[in-house]
């Protein structure tokens, strides 16, 4: 049984891939997430875009278990809970369900967990003993590695950064119900609300931002424009990435990582965040902790790391 299947399940799309024992993904596939409300349908979607992956390596003989990343996966119940970005609502079975359905073993855990997995094995953080993954996406997540070891915590939800308090008092989080999390800011939708903010503030000031129908704006767009030169755009990037600096300066003085990596659709907008970021965690860290940390993207392609790192999950399920 040589291969392993790893998954991603994002806000918006699932990705997966069949992977080897080297980590090199044989066969990819994605179907929408957001489509479903429920979760029967959604994992009926996930096994018949999997038969041909199956299929790929010879057959389900050939292939040892499931590792499934998730917003809010708990890796000691195989269960995804309340996700504030997911439709199905409530507290989800799923590594059982997926177990049920495929008949082979499944290990969950969290979406970014998995990712710090991913970097640990095979990308920016090997042979690294501390460091945090942050994945900014359709929400904000990460993966606390502490001496070697991902941090899973006492009931195993452990490195919610996205969730921790940035802004007191600040934007309200329709998924959660807090106000000013990280994640109203640094992710995906957190920029597009930002761009909104930003036109309303000042509607008299020109920007190529309202060219677009406001409820198109998301942060490619802003990133296209903000390399066309325009200035509410850049102000955007600069705007998240100081909040977002304050926020890693924070988890720099927690746990004293070696590097904080960041992956996730955002980081598409390359130094216009990456600047930003850096000089406000610099200015917000304690001296002893400055210039020390790297701060780097995830050179794994686009999910990869997500994906890999869950599909490691299995290579560590009992043989049976
Ligand atoms: C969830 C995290 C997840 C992150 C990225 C957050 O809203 O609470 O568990 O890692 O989104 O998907
Ligand atoms: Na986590």
């Amino acid at each position: 049984k040589d291969y392993a299947i790893g998954i991603d399940i994002g806000g918006t799309n699932t990705v997966f891939g069949m992977v080897d024992h080297r980590g090199d993904i044989r066969y990819r596939g994605a179907i929408s997430t957001r489509k479903h409300d429920t979760i029967e349908p959604y994992i009926e979607e996930l096994h018949e875009a999997l038969l041909p992956a199956i299929e790929h390596v010879g057959g389900i003989q050939n292939v040892r278990g499931i590792g499934v990343g998730a917003p809010n996966g708990n890796y000691y119940n195989g269960t995804i809970e309340y996700a504030p970005n997911l439709r199905f609502q409530g507290i989800i079975p799923l590594a059982n369900l997926m177990e049920k359905k495929f008949g082979l073993p499944t290990a969950l855990t969290n979406d970014a967990n998995a990712a710090a997995v991913g970097e640990m094995m095979y990308g920016v953080a090997v042979g690294m003993k501390d460091f945090i993954m942050i994945t900014l996406g359709t929400g904000v997540g990460s993966g606390i590695v502490a001496n070697g070891q991902l941090i899973y915590g006492h009931d195993g939800f452990a490195g919610e950064l996205g969730h921790t308090i940035t802004i007191p008092g600040g934007r309200f989080h329709p998924g959660t119900g807090a106000h000013g999390s990280l994640e109203a800011y640094a992710s995906a939708t957190g920029v597009t609300r930002t761009a909104h903010e930003f036109l309303d503030k000042d509607p008299s000031k020109e920007s190529l931002l309202r060219a677009y129908p406001r409820e198109d704006i998301d942060s490619r767009i802003v990133y296209d424009c903000a390399m066309k030169g325009d200035a509410i755009s850049g102000d955007i990037f600069r705007y998240t990435g100081e909040i977002l600096g304050m926020a890693l300066a924070n988890f720099v003085m927690f746990s004293s990582p070696e590097a904080i990596v960041l992956f996730g659709g955002l980081t598409k907008a390359g130094d216009l965040l990456l600047k930003p970021t850096k000089a406000s965690m610099e200015k917000n860290l304690l001296p002893i902790f400055q210039n020390k940390v790297k701060l780097v993207f995830s050179e794994l392609k686009e999910a990869d790391a997500a994906i890999l790192g869950a599909s490691a999950l299995v290579w560590e399920l009992k043989k049976d």
